[in-house]
């Protein structure tokens, strides 16, 4: 089953980032937990600080994958676009904030995306990722085609 994490925009300085709130490990070690936590999962890992290039991503994965987990960063707060391309593919996304978004400014608590995926997990650190695969493992064979 191919599953595509996909991390938007300042997701490339996890470790380095405002440690307070995202945490010290870098989220390719932290893939690499994944990988070995999810055998039966192919996973792979994209991280784009371009909004179109994220676009892109979705539409390339889109209509083949089986599911996105995505943290779209900011665009979250502000993409239409994003919104847009999620509504368009066939894959189902799920959201995830590593950090609670709803613990913080006000402008975090908005989501442009969140209509068009299956669910939205925030606030559970990185784990946040791993609490979305759990998601599609658990999906039996008919539900994901
Ligand atoms: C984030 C939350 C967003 O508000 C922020 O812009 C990010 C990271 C999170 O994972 O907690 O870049 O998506």
């Amino acid at each position: 089953m191919k599953i595509l994490i996909l991390n938007g925009p300042n997701l490339n300085l996890l470790g380095v980032r405002e440690k307070s709130i995202y945490g010290t490990q870098s989220f390719e070690l932290y893939f690499e937990e994944l990988k070995a936590a999810f055998p039966d999962l192919e996973l792979s890992y994209f991280q784009s600080n371009t909004e179109g290039i994220l676009i892109d991503k979705l539409h390339e994965v889109g209509f083949s994958y089986k599911g996105i987990v995505m943290n779209a960063g900011a665009y979250t707060h502000t993409s239409i676009a994003l919104s847009d391309a999620i509504k368009a593919i066939e894959t189902p996304v799920v959201e995830v904030h590593i950090s609670n978004v709803f613990a913080r400014e006000a402008y975090r608590h908005r989501s442009m995306i969140a209509p068009y995926c299956t669910g939205s997990i925030s606030g559970f650190g990185l784990d946040s990722y791993r609490l979305a695969l759990e998601y599609f493992m658990r999906l039996k064979p008919k539900q994901i085609g």
